[in-house]
This record gives C-alpha cells, structure tokens and sequence, in this order.
C-alpha cells in the first residue's frame, strides 16, 4: 500500500493516525499562515527571475497562493492534521487549486528553511509589535510622573521605610526599566535580519538561485551566511523570549507594588473598578486580581524559556524535529506579554493616586534620619559619628514616641552641640526630597529634567 503524503514515494504503508496526530504542529503553526504565503511568493517571484520556473506557472502559484490567503482570512479554509503543519497544509491547497504549476513550488527549498524563514518573519513583526505596546506604557508613565513630581511617598530598601522620595520618581525607575526592555528588543531584531531562504535542507541547492533578491523581496538585510547554521539556529526564538521574560520581570515587580500599595495597610492607590473584581464570598472585597495575574503569568513566561533552552540544548546540526517545539514556547510568550502590557498600561493608567496617604506614610518611620546626619557632617563632624548620633536621637524618639522634627533644640542639643534652629528647614520632608538635585534624584527640579529627556526619548521612538 502506497503513502499518499507528500513524502510518500519511498514509503509503503499510510502513516498511522497517532503518527500524524503525534507529528503534526498544524494546530498551532497555522497561525504562521502569513508569513509562510509571503515567504512562497518571494521565492516564486525569484525562480521566474532565474529562469527555474516558467512566467506562466509563477503567474499561476502567485494568484493561488493570493486566493488561499484570502480564504485563510475569510475563514473558509480547515487545515488538515495529516498535512502535518502549515507549510504542507498551503502547498497541498494550492496544488489542489492550480494543479501542476503548484507542484513546482518547492524547488529549490526545503521546509528547514521554510519553517526558519517563517518563524524569523514572525518573530520580527511581534518584536515590533511588543515595542509599540511598551513605547504606550512608557508614555502612560511619563503623564503619570508628570502629575506627580511633588509627591511626597516613602522610598523603600529591604521593605523597610528609608529616605523619602516622590511617587513620579519612583514610577521613572519604571520608565528606565522599560526603556532597556525596548532596546533589548531592537538588539534582538538586528540579530533576526539574516534571511534563512535558499538554505534549503541544510547544504544549499545546485539550483542557480539568488538568495539577495529573496532577502530583499522580505525585508531582511543579509542572508544568512551559512546554510547549516541557517536551519538550525533559533537563537531569535530564545532571545525573543527572553527579552519577553525580562519584561514579565519587571511588569511582575510593578504588580508586586501595586498590590501592595493598594492593601488597606498601605492605601497609597486606588485600582479603578474596571480593573479590579470582587469575591464569591466576601463582599466588601476588591482585589487586585489583574495584577496578581500579571505578576502570575511571568512565571508561564520563565517556563517557556528554559523549555526552549532545554529543546535546543545538545541537538546536533542540522535541523531536528525537536526544533518544533519552539513554536508553543514563541507563541505563548507573545501572547502573553502583548496581553499582560495592553491590560497593565489600561490599569496602571486609571490608578487614582492617594497623596495623602502617601505623605502621611513618609512622614512616619525616621526618613529624615540621614539628613539629621548629613546636618551635623555638614557642620565639619565626620560622617561616621553624624550617623551614630542621629542613631541614637531616633531611639530616643522611639522611647518619647516623637517623630524627629517633633524634638525640641534643647532636646537636639542635649545629643550634639552643633544644632541650631536651621535643623527643622533641613530635615522637613520637602526639604529632604529638593535637596536632592543631583542628576536622577527626586526633587522636583531633577525630576523635571528627567521628564524632558525621558520625553524626547519617545518622540525619537514614535
Ligand atoms: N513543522 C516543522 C517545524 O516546525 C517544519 C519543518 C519540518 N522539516 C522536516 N524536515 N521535517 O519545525
């Protein structure tokens, strides 16, 4: 008994069904339906230049190809799992439709090639994509900065209060984050521009092809300079993935904040009721749940990565069949980095900002210690004395529960002679945060800065 697969002439027997149940990928590489159609044309349109196929059939398998896409678009086509993935599903459609000339398609290529062209074309225009979702994020950020350059919150280390800062500094750490993610991902592009197409199986073909003219025809900047390498890379898959992981880092560290600042414990934010839910049970619930989701899905994220890095691990050139399952692993990442950006830039944009709750925090908990500090240091004490004299006025204010601009000049004097009635200006809280002027810190006048360049940032980008 013959194989009817396109493969079938050296076999004798129909594959068994688990077999192409088992081997087939069409289920999720259909989504590749694009890319694999503009990768055929591009060929086609190159063996007619280079006299390996007649104008008539390239004219034929163009308008085919053309006709498939639209009923791919229009929902008209079913894919066939015995055709085992997307690129057999479409040639088999158009020898269907156009008979002869389609089976004249595949000179000159293989799948390895095929299916590397088509995965490089996608992850191209996914990287693009996900840079656009976080240049509306990044934007979001920036107004919400803008809002808040006076605003006085607690600045953090080990969890623990530790110097005041405001909210639009601490929301710009954000920004930069976000910014080295963008240029993680415009890196990552560079290195997915060399065109697999005319790698063909592994060792290149004795067919007269010009693999320039199909790297043009696709947008690509150079071919690929080694055909082996060509099928066998997925380098881009790995780095694409792992520039999402690096984002699901830092939209997770986001979350964990904003969860965090929206418990009634810290109260420094309210989640608009379009993006928060309720309990079955509780009723006077409203949990952070899309968030917590977000902070979640970094984990699916993590998972694909050291799957794919465990496929790739140790597959000798060239192509492996084990290769396929970098598809999963792509595709899951940009789904789930492009929806958990989409939804976060919505909610992160309607949070209502609770200054007063902010600044009730910070003006609790000792932040102006280290200005007390820098008070007397300044006054030619060294630094290392300062720092166990302000120690010790906030143990004395712990045992008088008294905050430190609470103390009197007698009771400051009592510790160290330096003081003088300048002490309050310098250790009030809006005082803490101006003086810090430097380049990146938050008072408002560096904050300003920042915004102007982090601004100008975005217009280049857009
Ligand atoms: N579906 C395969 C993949 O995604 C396509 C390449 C198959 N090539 C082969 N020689 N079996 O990797």
């Amino acid at each position: 008994m013959a194989n009817d697969k396109l493969w079938g002439g050296r076999f004798c027997a129909q594959t068994d069904e688990k077999t192409d149940d088992f081997n087939s990928s069409v289920r999720f590489d259909k989504r590749l339906y694009r890319e694999d159609i503009e990768g055929s044309i591009a060929h086609t349109k190159m063996l007619e230049k280079q006299g390996i196929i007649s104008t008539v059939d390239s004219k034929n398998i163009q308008e085919g190809l053309s006709k498939i896409l639209k009923d791919i678009e229009n929902g008209k086509v079913e894919f066939d799992v015995a055709c085992e993935d997307i690129h057999m599903n479409i040639e088999k459609l158009l020898t269907d439709l156009i008979g002869k000339s389609g089976k004249k398609l595949h000179s000159a290529r293989s799948r390895n090639d095929q299916v590397a062209l088509d995965t490089k074309m996608y992850v191209k225009k996914e990287l693009l994509n996900i840079k656009n979702l976080l240049l509306e994020l990044e934007k979001v950020i920036l107004n919400k900065a803008k809002e808040n350059t006076k605003t006085i919150m607690p600045g953090f280390t080990h969890l623990q209060k530790a110097q005041p800062i405001t909210f639009a500094h601490h929301i710009l750490a954000y920004f930069e984050m976000f910014k080295r993610d963008i240029s993680r991902l415009e890196d990552t592009y560079k290195r997915a521009n060399t065109c697999p197409l005319g790698a063909c199986a592994l060792a290149g073909t004795t067919y007269n092809i010009d693999r320039n003219y199909t790297c043009e025809l696709l947008g690509f900047e150079t071919p690929a300079l080694n055909t082996i390498d060509a099928v066998s890379d997925r380098d881009f898959v790995i780095e694409t993935i792992s520039c999402i992981s690096f984002i699901m880092m830092h939209l997770s560290r986001f979350c964990e904040e904003i969860i965090l600042w929206c418990s009634q414990e810290y109260n420094f934010v309210k989640l608009d009721d379009r993006y928060s839910t309720g309990s079955s049970i509780m009723p006077q619930k409203k949990n952070p749940d899309i968030a917590e989701l977000v902070r979640g899905k970094c984990g699916r994220v993590y998972g694909n990565l050291t799957g794919i890095l465990t496929v790739m691990k140790a597959l000798p050139l060239a192509y492996n069949k084990d290769m396929q399952e970098d598809k999963e692993f792509l595709f899951d990442s940009v789904d789930t980095v492009k929806m958990c950006l989409e939804i976060f830039t919505k909610m992160f944009d309607t949070l209502v900002i609770n200054k007063n709750a902010m600044l009730r925090s910070a003006k609790n908990g000792f932040l102006n210690a280290t200005d007390v500090a820098d008070y007397l240091t300044k006054k030619g004490m060294p630094f290392r004395d300062t720092h166990k004299i302000a120690g010790e006025l906030v143990f004395y204010c712990i045992q008088n529960s008294k905050n430190l601009e609470e103390l009197t000049l007698d009771e400051f004097k009592r510790h160290c002679e330096l003081f003088d009635a300048d002490i309050y200006s310098a250790i009030s809280l809006e005082n803490c945060v101006e003086n810090r002027k430097t380049l990146g810190a938050p008072s408002s006048e560096a904050t300003e800065h920042v915004i102007e360049i982090c601004e100008k940032y975005i217009k280049e980008k857009i």
